[in-house]
């Protein structure tokens, strides 16, 4: 089955991804906000969706669940079709767990029956299923609190475990550890994606944080302006982006410019390939500060230039900060006065004013054509 090729309504197929979004577009007051975003996610898979504030994440999540309807496109559960531009499931019916940024939890109702309230069955199943949330979410002993007596953080881990507790098939996170300090939210989000993967749930979690996404995202799926521009495993987004604004969403970037001559582009730092862009583009060259390699100034000149690494140019350290786990080293450049970055693990503070020379792991440059 393409992803172009959703089921018809009413139809499963023994391959049918858990979820399948296929060619969601999303209009409010005339305006596309979401853009033919199509996407599987399988069982026990996290797809994050990721991208800055207004690029139609929660809106997105908002379609699947269910509380916003579409203009084009459709949704479909295990081949079975949820909705489309003309058909909805009720978000009732639709066997997905939410956990919403602007999430509530029932005022009256005290912590476990907010967690048991979607449960059915034997009372002494609903405990030991509640008691198990809660210890999961490290809330033991909360079970007869009301939600007024608890932190937002503690509430917001309430949520997370009524949302948990009826095992649904599909678990829509916006934002599920934003409230939670960091102490906290690295125990809590390993802990919840344990679960969820335990449980073969498909998981959509939308965040704006890379950190987040690269942590527990088997699959991310970069917006923007309401469009996913790049798709893939962590690894391949980080290590392969789509462009220069994929590759700064991860981190700091390093760019120089060049233009391309029979495929190649000279730069100070040596030749690169700019493989099918046409001769006298002007071509940026991205690369992250962790993949400058730093040398000593032995005399006015640095080391050799090397397959691996290119050719060495001189800066002069204007400013050197300890960021905890490495140092950022900020240099301005001898041969045009622009500024690079570059990391180094653990403490190194060079003087401002010290010469070293700066080389760029080849491997680690992306070749972007200048775009308007
Ligand atoms: N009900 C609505 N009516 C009109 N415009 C809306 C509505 N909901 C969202 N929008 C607009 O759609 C765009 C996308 O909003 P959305 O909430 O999906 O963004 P987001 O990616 O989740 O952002 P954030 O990271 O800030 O939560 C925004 O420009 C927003 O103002
Ligand atoms: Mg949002």
């Amino acid at each position: 089955m393409s992803l172009d090729t959703p089921t018809a309504p009413g139809e499963t197929t023994a391959q049918a991804p858990r979820l399948e979004v296929a060619h969601l577009s999303c209009v409010f007051d005339g305006r596309e906000v979401v853009r033919d975003v199509s996407f599987r996610v399988a069982p026990g898979e996290i797809m994050c969706l990721l991208g800055p504030s207004g690029c139609g994440k929660s809106t997105t999540l908002r379609v699947i669940a269910g509380i916003e309807r579409q203009s084009a496109g459709s949704v479909h559960a295990d081949g079975k079709m949820l909705c489309n531009e003309v058909f909805s499931t009720p978000p009732e019916a639709r066997g997905i767990g939410l956990i919403f940024q602007d999430f509530a939890l029932f005022p009256h109702l005290t912590v476990g029956q907010n967690v048991s309230f979607g449960l059915r069955g034997p009372k002494a199943r609903v405990q030991a299923r509640v008691g198990e949330l809660l210890e999961r979410v490290d809330l033991v002993g909360y079970a007869d609190k009301t939600p007024h007596m608890l932190s937002g953080g503690e509430q917001q881990r309430v949520a997370l475990a009524r949302a948990l507790a009826p095992r649904p098939r599909i678990m829509l996170m916006d934002e599920p550890f934003s409230g939670l300090d960091n102490r906290l939210r690295d125990g809590i989000r390993d802990e919840t994606l344990q679960l969820l993967k335990e449980e073969g749930t498909a998981v959509v979690l939308v965040t704006h944080e890379p950190e987040e996404a690269m942590r527990m995202a088997d699959q991310i799926a970069l917006m923007r302006d309401g469009q996913i521009v790049q798709k893939g495993a962590p690894y391949n987004i980080y290590n392969a982006p789509c462009d220069k604004a994929a590759a700064a969403f991860f981190s700091d970037i390093n760019v120089i410019r060049g233009r391309v001559t029979g495929l190649l582009t000279d730069t100070v730092f040596g030749q690169f390939l700019a493989p099918g862009v046409g001769d006298g583009t002007e071509v940026e060259i991205v690369f992250r500060p962790q993949h400058v390699k730093l040398d000593f100034d032995r005399h006015g000149s640095g080391p050799n230039p090397t397959p691996q690494d290119g050719v060495p140019a001189r800066g002069l350290v204007e400013r050197a900060r300890f960021m905890g786990h490495e140092s950022l080293v900020e240099f301005r450049m001898d041969f045009d006065g622009g500024r690079l970055k570059a990391t180094v693990p653990g403490v190194f503070l060079p003087k401002p004013g010290t010469p070293l020379w700066l080389s760029v792991r080849r491997d680690r440059c992306f070749v972007f054509p200048v775009t308007a």
